[in-house]
Formats: structure tokens, C-alpha cells, sequence
């Protein structure tokens, strides 16, 4: 079971910590395709990074798990507490843009942040707007974010995903992310 309800008006997502070791290296990606680029952070970034968040959650199931994904203004909220957390890795964050056919100018589609805590590194959010998925570009984002946390010295990292979330379990584990234990996050879910 995924997710239950306690009847007092919190849901139980059920999520897997999954962890990976950067002493052997970092996950296989592929080159980014044409049209494509990776832009590391900076603060001028953050609301390109907040566009690219709220398009890649905003109809996928961690928009219940947590709320502030499916609306813009809480994905904008979350990018500024995100990176202005003592903890933040700026060289493990990077976004990714398409160049616009129309308008000629870079928009943003994907994006990774990279947190530390306790000597591990912690992948936050990693989203691809839905056009522009199956095209390696969700690896990409997580190879240079596991290259930025060893840049930072660190050894290994982990992220949490809904065990609902099969896309995504399936792409982390080719990589190399193994199960490690489960996790129960506690949401306020309309309608549940
Ligand atoms: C999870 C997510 C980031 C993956 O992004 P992506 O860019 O599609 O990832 P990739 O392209 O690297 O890999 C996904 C698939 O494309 C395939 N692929 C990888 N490189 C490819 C390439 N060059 N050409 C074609 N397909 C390719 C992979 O084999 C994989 O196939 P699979 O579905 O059988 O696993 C994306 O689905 C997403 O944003 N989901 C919603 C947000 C979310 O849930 N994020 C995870 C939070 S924990």
C-alpha cells in the first residue's frame, strides 16, 4: 500500500530512501542532445529553476506528497529556502534549458538541487518538464549533481521518491541507486 489516510486529515505517502556511493564514481549519462544546455547555479538563476520545478511536478503525484510543487509561487518559495539553507551545494544544483524555436531564447525544462547533511549528499527535486522527457536528460542532471557533491568532498548521496513513482525508481536504479529502507512522509491531501 502507497499512501492511507489516519482519518484525522493527514495521508501517508510511503517512500523509498535510495542511496548511492561516489567512491566508484558517479552515474552513466549520455551527451546532452541538441538544443539542449546545463547551466550551473547561480542566484539570478532561482526562478528559472522554480519554472522548471512547477512544470515537471505540477500534475505528477509529489505535487500531493508535497504541496508547494504544484503551484508557482510555492515552487519560487521553495527554490529561495532550498538555497538559502546552510546546507545548500550550489555545485550539485544546475538546470537545464531548450532553445525556442519561436522566440529564440533558452527556456528552462529541467532542474536538480544538491543539499548536505551529515557527510551525505542530498538530491532535492529532480524534475524534466514533460515534453522533454526519455531523452537522457533526467541523467544527466543526476550525474552532474553526484560530480558537484564529490567536488564538495562528499562520499555518498541519497534521495527519497514515492514507491508510486515507478518511472523514476526504475532510472535510479539502472544508475545505480540501491533501496535502502522506506520512509512514511505525512501530507494534507484535498479530497483524500
Ligand atoms: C524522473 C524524471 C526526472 C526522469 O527524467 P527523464 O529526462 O525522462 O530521464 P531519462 O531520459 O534520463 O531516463 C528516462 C527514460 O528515458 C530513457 N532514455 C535515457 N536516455 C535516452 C536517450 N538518449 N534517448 C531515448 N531514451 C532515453 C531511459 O532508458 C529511461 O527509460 P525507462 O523509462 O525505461 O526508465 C522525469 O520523469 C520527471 O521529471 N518526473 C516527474 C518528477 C519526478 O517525479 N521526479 C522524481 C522525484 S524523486
Amino acid at each position: 500500500m502507497t499512501l492511507w489516510w489516519d482519518g484525522m486529515g493527514l495521508t501517508y505517502f510511503k517512500r523509498f530512501r535510495m542511496e548511492y556511493d561516489l567512491r566508484h564514481g558517479v552515474p552513466a549519462s549520455v551527451p546532452v542532445p541538441p538544443g539542449y544546455d546545463l547551466v550551473p547555479f547561480s542566484v539570478d538563476l532561482i526562478r528559472d529553476h522554480a519554472t522548471a520545478k512547477f512544470h515537471s511536478f505540477r500534475c505528477e503525484l509529489d505535487a500531493n506528497v508535497f504541496p508547494c510543487l504544484g503551484r508557482r509561487d510555492g515552487c519560487l518559495r521553495l527554490m529561495r529556502e532550498i538555497t538559502s539553507r546552510a546546507g545548500f551545494v550550489p555545485q550539485a544544483t544546475w538546470l537545464c534549458r531548450y532553445r525556442d524555436s519561436d522566440s529564440g531564447t533558452m527556456q528552462p525544462i529541467g532542474t536538480i538541487q544538491g543539499l548536505q547533511f551529515e557527510g551525505w549528499g542530498a538530491v532535492q527535486n529532480l524534475g524534466i518538464d514533460p515534453g522533454h522527457r526519455s531523452l537522457g536528460l533526467g541523467s544527466v542532471l543526476l550525474e552532474r549533481a553526484a560530480t558537484g557533491f564529490r567536488a564538495a568532498g562528499l562520499q555518498r548521496m541519497h534521495l527519497e521518491v514515492t514507491t508510486d513513482n515507478t518511472a523514476a525508481i526504475r532510472l535510479y536504479e539502472r544508475l545505480g541507486f540501491k533501496r535502502a529502507k522506506v520512509v512514511f512522509k505525512a501530507a494534507e491531501v484535498a479530497g483524500v
